[in-house]
């Protein structure tokens, strides 16, 4: 049986994730510190469904603590999936994002390598391509140009991750994630954000005038990504997970006005700070070297989503 460290398994990706991970045979151990950065209820009700994983709460970027875990538990694996997620948040509270997602990278590197533990996967993200011009977002396009401080410190990850692969041969997986959304997922995103406003009738805000465009990845292929990648250690490699279509904001939107046969009130504003306009992914890699094969379409997706959302939050 292999025994795998989740970390962030509280969280959005982390509950799929360890979920998939459970239901196939591996023994599972989460750290999160249910932190309040959106609703800790949601976290609390990911790590009920969670039967079969052991749930430790505890922060990442406490060293000592992270060295006993490591000490009780030997790991075989590392999917390292907490950090202080969002770009816009980055921009009031740059240091919280510092502590997570840089010291708390740095000891997990430390104690994988400490502890004997070969194998670490962890999350990237799309931000890493800030303003990028070229579309798609290839893996070897250049990314020195962020745009936020979240994009810097997960640039900065990829490079922590480098270093220790070449220094102390880890297995190092670094996967660019692009907008996932599904059951379960994050209260600050746009599909919630929009599903509850429209619920509630409240204005729903479109940034940028509605000239943005995400490559939207249903949760469940991220998970089959994540799975491939946990299962298939390289050296060193990154990869883009998306479903590898860009879609218009605007008809993001109109996906969900579809489910509720009503048209969501609108307010137009402006591009908001570290924000990119446009997410397109190349995913020719992954499909070949991880076999990833996204299959779930927007429809499907946001659909599910809503699904879940009036059965969570009892909406009739
Ligand atoms: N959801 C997306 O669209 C997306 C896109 C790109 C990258 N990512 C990355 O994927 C990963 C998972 O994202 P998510 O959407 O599930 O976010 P999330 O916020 O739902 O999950 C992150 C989890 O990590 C935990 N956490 C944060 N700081 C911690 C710390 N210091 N110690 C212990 N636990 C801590 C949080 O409590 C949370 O449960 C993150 O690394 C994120 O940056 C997500």
């Amino acid at each position: 049986m292999t025994k795998i460290l989740v970390t962030g398994g509280a969280g959005f990706i982390g509950f799929h994730v360890s979920k998939a991970l459970v239901a196939r045979g591996d023994e599972v151990v989460i750290v999160d510190n249910f932190n309040d950065y959106y609703d800790v209820g949601l976290k609390e009700a990911r790590a009920k469904e969670l039967f079969g994983a052991t749930i430790i709460r505890a922060d990442i970027s406490d060293y000592k603590t992270m060295n006993k875990i490591f000490e009780t538990h030997s790991f075989d694996k590392v999917c390292h999936l907490a950090a202080q997620a969002g770009v816009r948040y980055s921009v009031t509270n740059p240091f919280v994002y510092e502590r997570s997602n840089i010291l708390g990278t740095l000891n997990l590197l430390e104690l994988c390598r400490n502890h004997g533990v070969k194998d670490f996967v962890f999350a990237s993200s799309s931000s890493v391509y800030g303003n990028n011009k070229k579309l798609p977002f290839s893996e070897d396009d250049r990314v020195d140009n962020p745009i936020s401080l979240y994009a810097a410190t997960k640039k900065s990850n990829e490079e922590m991750a480098y270093v220790y692969h070449q220094l102390y041969n880890l297995n190092c997986t670094g996967l660019r994630f692009f907008t996932v959304y599904g059951p379960y997922g994050r209260p600050d995103m746009a599909l919630f954000l929009f599903t509850k406003a429209i619920i509630e009738g409240q204005e729903v805000a479109v940034f940028n005038n509605g000239e943005m465009a995400r490559d939207f990845t249903y949760i469940s292929d991220i998970v089959s990504g994540v799975l491939a990648a946990i299962d298939k250690p390289f050296g060193f490699e990154i990869f883009n997970l998306a479903r590898g279509e860009s879609i218009r904001l605007l008809d993001f939107i109109s996906e969900i006005e579809k489910n509720f046969g009503v048209l969501a009130n609108k307010k137009f504003l402006p591009i908001q700070l570290g924000d990119v306009s446009k997410t397109s992914a190349d995913i020719s890699k992954a499909k070949k070297l991880l076999g990833y094969n996204p299959k779930t379409s927007i429809s499907v997706g946001v659909k599910q989503f809503i699904d879940w959302y009036k059965s969570f939050y009892k909406v009739v």
